[in-house]
């Protein structure tokens, strides 16, 4: 018999959830601040519809990209941004289940990444693991470095 005083954890929600991390190439003029922009108000408003957080980082030619949400949001999510022209080669460095949304908050949050180190920069957009730059990514939004959108 279990005993009352042993509490059964409980999990932080009862959805199940998903972070996603990928990498891709900008085509041509995406890394414009027109683009970037259009990209985040057009992510703010869908992901705020479909309950997906996360946050975008552009770093000379590429975009890093940390999506949370429900597993088959983020899928059909994923098929829209496969198919954008504006940037290629959409790589997919990680996706697992998670206990809570990091970007809690941030249908879309657009990171600056101007003031990493260049040792923080080539793992952001070229070595790092998925999970590594989601917590460079995290730190940036945290530190209030990137600009809220
Ligand atoms: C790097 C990159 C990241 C994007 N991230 C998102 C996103 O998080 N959410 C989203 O809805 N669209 C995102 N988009 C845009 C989608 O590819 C697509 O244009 C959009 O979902 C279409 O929405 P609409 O039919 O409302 O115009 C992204 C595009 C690029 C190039």
């Amino acid at each position: 018999m279990t005993s009352p005083t042993v509490r059964t954890p409980q999990p932080l929600t009862e959805r199940v959830l998903e972070r996603l991390v990928y990498r891709s190439d900008a085509v041509g003029a995406a890394d414009g601040p027109m683009d970037l922009s259009e990209i985040v108000a057009t992510s703010v408003r869908n992901n705020g519809r479909r309950r997906i957080t996360g946050a975008l980082a552009y770093q000379s030619g590429t975009f890093v990209q940390v999506l949370e949400g429900d597993p088959e949001a983020l899928t059909a999510l994923m098929a829209d941004i496969e198919a954008d022209a504006r940037h290629r080669n959409v790589r997919v460095l990680a996706r697992w289940p998670v206990q809570a949304q990091l970007f809690l908050g941030w249908a879309m949050v657009l990171v600056d990444t101007r003031k990493l180190s260049p040792h923080l920069s080539k793992l952001l957009s070229q070595t790092g693991s998925g999970a590594q730059v989601t917590t460079v990514i995290a730190e940036l939004a945290n530190a209030r470095l990137g600009s809220m959108v």
